[in-house]
């Protein structure tokens, strides 16, 4: 085996030596000095979180041997995500009292400039598949089917535990690190016994480590973090605040056709929620999320087609704009979406420092659209039926000269019954507006009745593909 990154070989042939085998790691001076080793009660390896080289040392060297009278710990592969490297070992060792004990772990070792900053073991490796496979895998047997279902009926619960978690700022609370329940519970208004049951849940599906005193968030835990890079916290309230209800009604559409939320809301979902301004910038604020964390990455390396005028058609806040017009100053923008949306764009655009060459617009994308030479349409055509995104592209192509662009930014359903985004947020059109995810067959035929020609789609690093299109 070869391995690309110099954390993974220093991890590789500090096992071959002494990892593991009750010394301490030197890891060729690559340790952090403020170096952490995180270890959850119920490991082989006796819990606690234990900081600094020194204590770490002592951990390898006395701690474990107060456990194991034999100890090995042999690792199965080093998967190499860079600065992440992450180690499944068979652990085969024999205490004091003469008790012989196998377990298999998974160690995650992550790096800083090349020196080991923090070390845990997250669960053994059973629960490691369970929370990856939801449940349906337990100690290398399938899980009776009668089981996976009840696990997948009860996915509601989990929704549900996860708003809690997003909504009082659980995870924003332990950005700066561990805390004990009762400062948890205090620090986001929630009660001590019933936040530490949510707490319990989650954690062995990845969120959070707990240990005898205090709980910490993972990455995954901290993506429901206010503010944190890649948090997905405003798509947590958008989808719980407006989607959780009206899914109450998916057996009625399923009979009728009718989308749930029109009839939860007695009326269609973008005119609700428009008269809800606190709600309105929720929605706002979860598709500024869906740029920054789902589509990150989407725009490096891609340039859009040639023209001077770029409007983004519901462009929201106008986040996704401003990605494609950073490196571009030549380009002037137009931001065009609902009069309730235009406070947020006029914020995000002057964060961003492009309010003086993007202007925001308001108005009714079904009525008429402002001129421009590439139009920009994200996640637009998803919410709306075929005749619908006719009368959409009508408007364009009525402001539009011949040869102007049309760039879709879409999910563009794969065949077959592989998992794709796409078909999951499918369901989400079918039951909040009248809207579908579709093929790029689908995309094509839709385009081509209102006289606009595909060029190429683009796909991208993310689920999102740029479907690129010319007027006339
Ligand atoms: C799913 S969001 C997409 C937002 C953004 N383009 C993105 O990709 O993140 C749909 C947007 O369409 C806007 N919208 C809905 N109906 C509209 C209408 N009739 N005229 C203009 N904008 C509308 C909404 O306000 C919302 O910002």
């Amino acid at each position: 085996m070869t391995y690309t990154s110099s954390n993974a070989d220093v991890l590789m042939r500090a096992f071959a030596s002494d990892w593991g085998k009750g010394k301490p790691p030197t890891l060729e001076g690559a340790m952090h000095p403020e170096a952490e080793l995180i270890v959850p009660e119920g490991m082989p390896y006796g819990g606690g979180v234990f900081r600094g080289q020194e204590r770490i040392g002592q951990w390898f060297a006395e701690d474990l041997w107060q456990l194991w009278a034999e100890f090995s710990s042999t690792p199965t592969d080093f998967i190499d995500g860079g600065e992440k490297v992450v180690v499944p070992v068979h652990v085969k060792g024999k205490t004091h009292d003469g008790a012989e004990v196998e377990a298999d772990n998974v160690w995650i070792y992550e790096f800083e400039d090349g020196a080991l900053r923090r070390a845990r073991v997250l669960a053994d490796t059973a629960t490691i598949r369970d929370a990856v496979t939801g449940g349906t895998m337990v100690a290398g047997e399938q899980v009776p089917e009668p089981m996976q279902m009840v696990q997948m009926l009860g996915a509601f619960q989990l929704s549900q535990a996860l708003y809690v978690v997003a909504k009082l700022g659980v995870s924003s609370a332990l950005v700066d690190g561990p805390r004990t329940i009762e400062d948890l519970a205090a620090r986001t208004g929630a009660n001590a016994d019933a936040l530490g049951r949510i707490v319990r849940t989650l954690a062995p599906l990845g969120l959070f480590w707990t240990d005898d005193h205090k709980v910490g968030a993972t990455d995954l835990g901290l993506t429901l973090a206010e503010g944190h890079p890649g948090s997905v916290r405003d798509i947590a309230l958008f989808l719980m605040e407006t989607h959780y209800a009206p899914f109450g009604e998916l057996l009625r559409t399923a009979t009728t056709g009718e989308s749930a939320a029109t009839h939860y809301y007695g009326k269609p979902f973008f005119d609700w929620i428009s008269e809800i301004p606190e709600l309105a910038e929720v929605m706002t604020g979860a598709m500024a999320s869906i740029t920054t964390a789902l589509r990150a990455g989407m725009f490096d390396g891609y340039s859009l087609p040639d023209g001077n005028v770029v409007a983004d058609i519901g462009g929201a806040d106008g986040s996704m704009l401003c990605e494609l017009l950073a490196h571009e100053p030549q380009r002037r923008g137009i931001v065009f979406d609902r009069p309730e949306i235009v406070p947020a764009a006029r914020k995000a655009l002057a964060d961003h420092g492009l309010a003086d060459r993007v202007e925001i617009q308001s108005g009714d994308f079904f009525e008429s659209v402002p001129t421009a030479d590439v139009y920009i349409l994200s996640y637009i055509l998803h919410d709306w039926d075929d005749e619908s995104c006719r009368r959409i592209l009508q408007a364009i192509t009525n402001a539009a000269a011949p040869g102007a662009r049309i760039v879709l930014v879409e999910s563009v359903i794969t065949p077959g019954d592989a998992p794709d985004l796409a078909k999951t947020v499918d369901l989400t059109m079918l039951a909040m507006v009248t809207g579908r995810e579709r093929t790029a067959y689908e995309y094509e035929r839709l385009l081509a009745a209102a006289n606009c020609t595909i060029d190429r789609i683009v796909p991208s690093p993310t689920p999102f593909s740029f479907i690129e299109a010319t007027v006339g």
